[in-house]
């Protein structure tokens, strides 16, 4: 029995999918979306929280403010309900309904940021709003997520340790970029190891966390329109970039069997696929990481007229099991 008495005490991190029934390929999908919080941003979160009030930084009067394409300002909310702080969540209009609704009802204020800055897209509009904000009141803590260091301290100390205590002889691991602190603690930590681990950062294409030109993405929380502070490229071994219609499409499959996943858990499914089509063998032991999971996102990557609507030349037919017949 698991007894708890604060929602940020409880996290599952040892359930894992094995994906080669539905996709063919020898891959576990760890699933980070078990808590109350609903994703891996738990972690980061509770991480940033704890140092900041360790630090004496966090005191009665302050208003914590974070930018955030929706799941860490969730995760936020849900901590600072709590431990009794204020909050402030500065998003964007890709944000999705329900994670804005969730954050207010934990109590948070939502800022929803509409226009994109013209050089630094959707974040820079964000980042600047953060800024702004901060400078009219002393009382408001920008966490900072894209440089904090217990971002990726959380993962060092947390995700990867759990992946090789169920995997010891783990030989590469699929890690989504968003902020990069997900991929820099878990690189950190297994660079570390005493055996060497193949480090593949997936992205979106379109983001330009890893040089490549800026392109329009609408699923949250995996690419950037301004390069990552806490990434350290010499970190990773390979990176691959999805386009979004291939993510949904991932995401589609697995629902059709049963699992509903969010958009970055698609996009990091699809290019684990296509590298162990490319070099996986039997004996090759590979983990991928699942954010979060779906109910997020009914109203985007799982619904009919907002798939047509952005992506009008892609054919998205749920129905087509032509890979997976059985
Ligand atoms: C949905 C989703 N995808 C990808 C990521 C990537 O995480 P990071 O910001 O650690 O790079 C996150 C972070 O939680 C996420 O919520």
């Amino acid at each position: 029995m698991t007894v708890i008495s604060t929602p940020q005490d409880y996290n599952e991190d040892e359930l894992y999918i094995d994906l080669r029934r539905i996709l063919g390929s020898p891959l576990y999908l760890k699933c980070e979306g078990f808590n109350f919080a609903g994703s891996i941003k738990l972690k980061a979160a509770r991480e940033m929280v704890r140092e900041a009030e360790r630090s004496g930084g966090l005191t009665p009067d302050t208003i914590l403010v974070e930018s955030s394409s929706g799941n860490l300002g969730v995760a936020l909310s849900m901590i600072a309900a709590s431990r009794g702080h204020r909050f402030v969540c500065v998003t964007d209009s890709r944000c999705n309904l329900s994670t804005r609704l969730l954050m207010e009802a934990f109590g948070a204020q939502v800022h929803v940021v509409t226009a994109p800055s013209p050089i630094n897209g959707f974040l820079g509009a964000r980042l600047d709003y953060v800024r702004a904000l901060c400078a009219t009141d002393e009382r408001y803590l920008w966490l900072n997520q894209y440089a904090n260091p217990g971002n990726w301290q959380a993962h060092y100390r947390t995700t990867a340790p759990a992946i090789v205590s169920q995997f010891p002889e783990l030989d590469v691991l699929f890690i989504g970029a968003g902020t990069t602190g997900t991929l820099m603690g878990c690189a950190r930590y297994l660079r570390q190891w005493h055996r060497p681990v193949w480090i593949v950062a997936v992205d979106s294409v379109g983001s330009v966390t890893f040089g490549r030109p800026a392109g329009r993405r609408m699923i949250p929380g995996l690419g950037t329109s301004v390069r990552p502070p806490l990434l350290d490229e010499s970190l990773v071994d390979e990176v691959i970039h999805v386009p979004e219609s291939e993510a949904i499409r991932t995401c589609h499959r697995l629902a059709r069997r049963g699992f509903l996943f969010g958009g970055s858990t698609g996009t990091v499914v699809s290019a684990a696929t296509a590298w162990l089509d490319e070099h996986g063998s039997p004996d090759l032991t590979a983990v991928a990481i699942a954010p979060d999971l779906g109910e997020r996102y009914l109203d985007t990557v799982y619904q009919a007229n907002w798939l047509r609507d952005l992506y009008p030349e892609e054919s998205f037919d749920p129905d087509d099991r032509t890979v997976d017949a059985h």
